[in-house]
């Protein structure tokens, strides 16, 4: 759906661009060029942003807690069994 006729910005350029963590409507805007010309969807805009940013957010912290517990198990692995990553790895 088209966001920002203007420009030609539509609903998933504008996650696109948070998925690459522009969590902030002026850095969406700086990225898309989205409500800076006639302003008419700026409003709508905003909104948009703001509501993916919580999605965004919490997407992001479960994939840096999950490569943190992936982490914390692989070391573990490594002490309790010398071998143990090689068995992983060579299945
Ligand atoms: S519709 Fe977005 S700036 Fe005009």
């Amino acid at each position: 759906m088209f966001v920002c006729l203007c420009n030609q910005v539509t609903t998933h350029d504008i996650e696109q661009v948070m998925a690459e963590g522009n969590l902030s409507f002026e850095e969406v805007q700086q990225e898309l060029g989205v409500a800076d010309c006639c302003g008419q969807c700026e409003d709508f805009a905003r909104n948009l942003v703001n509501e993916n940013a919580t999605k965004v957010k919490s997407d992001l912290f479960y994939e840096a807690a999950y490569s943190a517990a992936s982490t914390v198990l692989y070391i573990l692995l490594l002490f309790q069994t010398p071998n143990a990553v090689n068995d992983l790895t060579h299945f």
